[in-house]
């Protein structure tokens, strides 16, 4: 598919006029500035996360029928976080993995990890990928375990209680997603674009937001049993649209996180558009594409959407922890 661009410029990158230290008439001055902050890109709240494809960020990486998942994280975005969040060693946990992309990443940067996927077919996948990470030479240790993350205390050991470092997810958005498209006699035909195919409640992609949120919630309970004092909880969630109506999943993401107990920290942006020259180069499905396009052309100004909202909770120390913060 061509790569869309989208108007306007990367503010991260524009310089900081109220600093001391630019000046407009000071043109090598205002050269330091941005390449010190160039440099310090990856502590900001916008991670470029899509300055590649993700088939590109994948290839040789992960096993083929890993695109066959309908809603995967982009590499970049799992590895980023954990980058920020851990030390090599560290325990990472994914509880509802898909085809393992946490894992994948964890175990190439030295930490451990586990994840949690309801649909055989991805945990199957999600296995390949760790071994294919383990063939290419990752350290660290990673197993998936098929089950109900809303059930996650019951399927993992008490040991593992308080020893996780770091939780990266995602939830899912819908029994639809974009998936992949092919030529087709009518026109454009959609595959790969169901978690299953079946009804199965189980799934929370059956759920509506309601539904969603409630199982949600459950799931990061049990993550916060699992987390350490101070670890940390990074979910992604793509603003969605349902028959041009916005669904709001960072905001349910939120909400689900309060109820389990953590403590929502910060609010990032991952791209999923790629930085060049000063422009955003955006990578949609065609699906989106087709909707922008059919809304802009009946005069209403819809967005591409180019980027994942990033919501990030801390599980807060206690005085009985024996450590600095505490809530
Ligand atoms: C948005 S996808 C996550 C994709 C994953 N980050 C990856 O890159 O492959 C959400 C996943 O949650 C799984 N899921 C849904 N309900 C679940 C449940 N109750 N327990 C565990 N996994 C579940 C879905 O099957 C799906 O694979």
């Amino acid at each position: 598919m061509a790569e869309h661009t989208t108007a306007g410029s990367f503010g991260a990158s524009e310089p900081d006029t109220d600093s001391p230290a630019v000046g407009r008439d000071h043109p090598g001055r205002h050269r330091d500035y941005e390449g010190r902050h160039r440099a310090e890109a990856s502590s900001l709240s916008v991670w470029a996360t899509a300055q590649s494809t993700g088939p590109v960020q994948r290839r040789g990486r992960y096993v083929p029928e890993s695109v066959k998942h309908p809603a995967r994280m982009l590499p970049a975005i799992a590895a980023h976080a954990i980058a920020a969040y851990t030390q090599p060693g560290d325990l990472v946990l994914d509880p509802m993995c898909g085809i393992g992309t946490t894992l994948v990443e964890a175990v190439h940067a030295g930490r451990d990890a586990f994840g949690i996927e309801y649909e055989p077919q991805w945990s199957n996948i999600a296995d390949a990928n760790i071994r294919h990470a383990h063939d290419q030479g990752a350290s660290g240790r990673a197993s998936v375990i098929r089950g109900d993350a809303t059930r996650l205390m019951s399927l993992v050991p008490t040991a593992l209680n308080g020893q996780v470092a770091l939780v990266v997810t995602s939830p899912p958005y819908g029994p639809t997603v974009h998936g992949l498209v092919r030529p087709g006699e009518h026109g454009v035909v959609k595959y790969d674009d169901r978690y299953n195919d079946g009804e199965d409640r189980g799934n929370l992609a059956y759920r509506d937001l309601t539904g969603l949120t409630d199982g949600f919630a459950q799931i990061l309970r049990g993550c916060t049993t699992l987390l350490r004092p101070g670890g940390a909880v990074v979910v992604t969630a793509r603003p969605w649209r349902k028959r041009g109506e916005l669904v709001d999943l960072p905001s349910a993401v939120i909400a689900a996180g309060l109820r389990a107990g953590l403590v929502p920290t910060e609010r990032c942006v991952a791209l999923l558009a790629a930085v060049r020259h000063g422009q955003l180069v955006a990578r949609p499905s065609f699906f989106q594409l087709q909707q922008v396009r059919k809304a802009r052309t009946s005069g209403v100004p819809m967005h591409l959407i180019a980027h994942e909202d990033v919501l990030i909770f801390t599980k807060t120390r206690t005085p009985e922890d024996g450590s600095g913060v505490v809530a």
